[in-house]
């Protein structure tokens, strides 16, 4: 992927103010609420029963901010995305069994989260540029699979 100097500082201008807990936990919650079938990965961490059990479940918003903290070695390493994923890639294929559409899907919701987040920062240029760099990602991780 090739960045403009504006991309850039699109990017990490808004990382610098994302709290991961609080995104983080956000985008995970808002992913299993808004599409149910990813539960299915996540039926060890406890009640998924509604949008608010969801939302308030400890392990979901401990793992959202694990994911977003992940998410973040992307932004710090935006001209080597693949390879920074190339192990993560290969955990979600052969260890979880992730379909790699989840990963866009993931994407989308976190763009969601930073423009409820980030109204006023979050102008058409500065979520082009996100939306580039949540297909980077989603790309990386879906490389390992074979
Ligand atoms: C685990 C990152 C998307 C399902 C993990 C871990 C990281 C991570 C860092 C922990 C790995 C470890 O313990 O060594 C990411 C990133 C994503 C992403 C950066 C996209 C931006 C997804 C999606 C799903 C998913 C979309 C499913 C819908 C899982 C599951 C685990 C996991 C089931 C194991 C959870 C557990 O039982 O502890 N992911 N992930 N991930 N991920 Fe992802």
């Amino acid at each position: 992927v090739n960045w403009t100097p504006d991309e850039k500082h699109y990017i990490t201008s808004l990382w610098a103010k994302v709290n991961v807990e609080e995104c983080g936990g956000e985008a995970l919650a808002r992913l299993l609420i808004v599409y149910p079938w990813t539960q299915r990965f996540f039926s060890s961490f406890g009640n998924l029963s509604s949008a608010g059990a969801i939302l308030h479940n400890a392990k979901v918003l401990a793992h959202g901010k694990k994911v977003l903290t992940s998410f973040g070695d992307a932004v710090k390493n935006l001209d080597h995305i693949k390879q920074t994923f190339a192990q993560l890639s290969e955990l979600h294929c052969e260890k979880l069994h992730v379909d790699p559409e989840n990963f866009k899907l993931l994407g989308n919701i976190l763009i969601i989260v930073l423009a409820t987040h980030f109204p006023k920062e979050f102008t058409p240029a500065c979520q082009a540029a996100w939306q580039k760099l949540v297909s980077a990602v989603a790309h990386a991780l879906a490389l390992g699979y074979h």
